[in-house]
Formats: C-alpha cells, sequence, structure tokens
C-alpha cells in the first residue's frame, strides 16, 4: 500500500514528482485543455467558478522549485493580503490557506475549492473503488460539500484520471491498495463499490473477482464494525440473474446460474449482501445496501465493453454498432449523476435493507444502438452478432421504494445524459485516436 496523500508528510514527495506527472499525463493533459478552453468553466463533473481558474504553464523547463512558486503564487493572488510562499518552509507555514483549495499542478491546472466545515460537521470518508467511474463522481460529490475523502483503489479498471483533480487537495488522500487485504483506518463512513463492473473485466479473472466481493466485503465490514462507521455496499441488479419477473422488486430473490460466465459477479454480489445482513444482524453494523442497475456517464472506461460506451464510441468512429443477438433485449440506463444522489440519499436515510436504484425508461438493444446512431450522425451500420451466455432478457427496476424512503428517482433523462456521454468520448477520442472497443470475451482493461 502506498499512501500518496499530499496533506501529510509526503508533500514535499507530492510536489518533486510533478515534472514526472507532467510527461505521464501530457495527452491527458492536452485534453484538460481542450475541456478547460471548450467549456470554460469545467474539470470533468465539477464545475468551478471561473475565478478559481488559474492554469499553470505548459513549460518543458519548468522546475521543480520554479512549480512551487508558481503554485503558491497563483494562490496568493487570491489571498491579496497572505504573503505569498517561495519556499518549501513558508509553503508549510501557510498551510492554513490551503485548507480548503488544491494547489494546481500541470496535470489538473485549477485550483479546486471546496467549502469549509467545522471539524464536527466534516467527516471521514472511505470510497474503495473511487478511482473508477462511478466512485470517481461520488468523490466530486463528497469533496464539494467539504468532507474528507479517501479512496482506496487498485487500479484494475481505475484511471487516475478520474481523480487528479483532487490529488493536491487537502482533504483527499489515495490508498494504492487491494479490498481483499485488510486495512486499518479510521473512518466515519464506507461506500464500498471496489469491484470491475463489466462483464469483460470481471471475467478477466473470475477467482479474483470472487475474491473481491467476499474477502473484500468481510474486511470493509470488520473495518466498519471495529470503527463504528456506517458501510454501504454496491450490489447489481444482476442479483435478479434472468428475472422472471418484470419489473424487478427487492422482494424478488432472482433468477442467477451459479456455474455461468457472470456467475463471479453476480453470485459475489449476491454473497456479498449475506455478509452485510449477517455483520447487521449479528454486530450492529449499520448497513446500506444499493442494487444498481446500468449506469452511463462520463468517465466509463473506454474499454469496458459496456452497452453505451462500445455503441457511443462506434458511432462516433463511424464503425460497425455491435449488438449480440437480435437486440431484442431490454435494460433500462440511468446517468451517474442520478445513481450518485441515490447513494448518498442511501448513506444518509435510515433505511438499512436493498434498494433498487436505476431509471426505469426501458429500451431495447436496437433502439438504443438507432438511438445513440441518430444522436452522433454517425454513418455506422448496426452489425449483430451471436448472443452471449446467460444475457438477461429483460431488466427494468421497480423504484417504488427508493422514491418511498429516499424520496429518490432520477432526475437526468436518457437522451440528456447521452448528450454529454457523447461529448466526454468526443473529447476522449480527440486526445487517445483510435479505440478498438472491447468484444463478448474475458479481457484485461486496456487504457
Ligand atoms: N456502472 C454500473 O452500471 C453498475 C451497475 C451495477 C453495479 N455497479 C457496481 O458499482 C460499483 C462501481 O462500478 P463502476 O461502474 O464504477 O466500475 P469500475 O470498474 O469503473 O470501478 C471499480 C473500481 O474498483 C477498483 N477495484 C476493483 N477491484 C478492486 C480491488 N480488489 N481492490 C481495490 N479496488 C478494486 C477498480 O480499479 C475501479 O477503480 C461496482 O461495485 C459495481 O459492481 C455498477
Amino acid at each position: 500500500m502506498t499512501p500518496s496523500s499530499p496533506t501529510h508528510s509526503t508533500k514535499k514527495t507530492a510536489i518533486t514528482t510533478l515534472g514526472e506527472d507532467r510527461h505521464m499525463h501530457s495527452s491527458y493533459s492536452q485534453f484538460r485543455w481542450i475541456c478547460a478552453l471548450g467549456m470554460g468553466i469545467a474539470i470533468g463533473n465539477v464545475v468551478i467558478p471561473m475565478s478559481y481558474m488559474e492554469f499553470a504553464p505548459h513549460n518543458n523547463t519548468f522546475t521543480h522549485n520554479q512549480h512551487m512558486r508558481y503554485s503558491a503564487g497563483t494562490v496568493s493572488d487570491k489571498y491579496k493580503n497572505s504573503k505569498s510562499a517561495n519556499t518549501w518552509e513558508e509553503l508549510v507555514e501557510q498551510k492554513q490557506m490551503f485548507a480548503s483549495q488544491s494547489i494546481p499542478t500541470p496535470a489538473a491546472p485549477v485550483a479546486m475549492e471546496t467549502p469549509k466545515l467545522s471539524s464536527k460537521e466534516r467527516k471521514k470518508i472511505m470510497i474503495t473503488g473511487g478511482a473508477g467511474f462511478v466512485g470517481s463522481h461520488l468523490a466530486d460529490k463528497l469533496m464539494m460539500e467539504g468532507h474528507e475523502v479517501i479512496i482506496l483503489d487498485n487500479f484494475f479498471t481505475g484511471q487516475k484520471t478520474n481523480i487528479d483533480h483532487w490529488m493536491s487537495h487537502p482533504h483527499f488522500s489515495l490508498i494504492v491498495g487491494d479490498v481483499v487485504d485488510p486495512i486499518h483506518l479510521e473512518v466515519d463512513e464506507i461506500y464500498h463499490l471496489a469491484c470491475p463492473a463489466s462483464p469483460p473485466h470481471y471475467q478477466f479473472n473470475p477467482v479474483k473477482t470472487i475474491k473481491t466481493s467476499t474477502e473484500g466485503t468481510m474486511n470493509m465490514l470488520g473495518l466498519a464494525k471495529r470503527v463504528g462507521a456506517k458501510i454501504l455496499l454496491t450490489s447489481t441488479s444482476e442479483i435478479y440473474g434472468d428475472p422472471q419477473v418484470h419489473p424487478q422488486k427487492e422482494d424478488y430473490w432472482g433468477n442467477v446460474n451459479p456455474m455461468g460466465p457472470r456467475s463471479c459477479y453476480d453470485e459475489g454480489k449476491r454473497v456479498a449482501e449475506t455478509m452485510m445482513y449477517a455483520y447487521k444482524h449479528s454486530n450492529n453494523v449499520d448497513v446500506r445496501i444499493a442494487r444498481i442497475f446500468n449506469t452511463f456517464g462520463p468517465r466509463m472506461h473506454p474499454n469496458d465493453g459496456r452497452v453505451v460506451s462500445n455503441f457511443v464510441i462506434q458511432s462516433l468512429q463511424n464503425k460497425p454498432i455491435t449488438i449480440y443477438g437480435e437486440g431484442e433485449q431490454t435494460r433500462s440506463f440511468q446517468y451517474v449523476s442520478d445513481l450518485v444522489d441515490g447513494l448518498h440519499a442511501l448513506m444518509n436515510g435510515k433505511y438499512g435493507a436493498p434498494v433498487n436504484l436505476g431509471n426505469p425508461q426501458e429500451f431495447t438493444v436496437a433502439e438504443f444502438a438507432t438511438t445513440i446512431k441518430e444522436m452522433t450522425a454517425s454513418k455506422s451500420e448496426i452489425k449483430k452478432l451471436e448472443k452471449t451466455a446467460d444475457d438477461p432478457n429483460k431488466r427494468k427496476p421497480d423504484i417504488s421504494l427508493a422514491k418511498q424512503e429516499l424520496n429518490w428517482e432520477p432526475k437526468v433523462s436518457v437522451k440528456e445524459g447521452l448528450a454529454k456521454t457523447i461529448e466526454y468520448f468526443r473529447m476522449v477520442l480527440l486526445s487517445t485516436g483510435e479505440i478498438i472497443p472491447t468484444g463478448p470475451g474475458a479481457s484485461k482493461p486496456q487504457n
């Protein structure tokens, strides 16, 4: 495990490695510049007031000391009465000045300002899998509320680019580590997301996927029990398997094949739910369980082989849009900000049994392919491939429990969410060039 928060004694190291970061992220930095120049006020999903947008120069002869002076100088412009820090020691002395904002870096050239909460209001919140698609958006929400966020991630499918805008914020810590290893920390809440979510990635090493869901969940529950933290598990609609009940309600027990290619994920999550239940009843741990239905949005892994990312990437490149089977199977898709709001409402409410979080708007896969093709004005043809094993025929959440218990329902329409996702992948393609989407078989995440 490598704690790499710049907030503690590692601060000097974090600053002196900036040169390396700049080279590692040069293409992504270009992407950020394009985003920043195009949109003016946004990085990822975090909107920054214009007054805080101060860009660091891209200059390969920029030395570490110069970088320190530049960062301190830009920040101190906001604090007209503070003296600017020219040395490392002065920077440490004036730490208070940075207490609620990041130091701009070449990889994230915007000072990320967050609200100042009193130490009583500010919670220490751990997100396992926080460098992934959903976890990084959740981190944005919790950081923007002024909490301290600790991310634990093994970077199997997570990407540093999803979180690098927080790397130099004093309330943010990254632990590169695996949930299958026990960890000792003091936290108030744990959002336990760590687990690859796309079929090609969770099938790449099924035994590891099972360990992540079982040993990993056991470890996180042990931590929650020791420190008295609330814990939320991101379970999945996959626990309903190929459902014989439509739409799916939380009291449906599911129709899961225990021996198929998807079972490492489906059964792993089912056991994880059972563990949550056992710790709640035997050890009084305060648990929350979200059963998440298909979710999409910016920061999805471009090679995760999921419906939305594949269709958008294929359409934008005018490559064949590949559907498995006749495309008559149905799916419902929710936009990521709705999911993050639902997870937050669940954690902060009192309801301790499983809750579906999804958008009930249902599409056939073929309809969805046509919608994306039209929205991207693509010349792609739609190509039918062989149906994959155990692919569910119908999937649609009944969300009446979430409405009743959490006062939650999705706000973003599928088309609105798709428009944002298409723009995101357009930027990714601009910065990376060609992307060949992952097919149906097991595969290692490719960056
Ligand atoms: N996105 C969806 O449509 C969806 C649907 C249902 C459930 N979920 C659940 O939501 C959670 C997040 O999904 P996502 O879409 O962001 O997936 P993702 O693959 O983008 O994120 C998962 C993160 O967990 C990390 N991780 C994986 N194994 C780990 C381990 N052993 N130790 C530490 N970190 C590990 C990965 O590196 C990655 O950062 C997952 O638990 C998933 O099962 C997602």
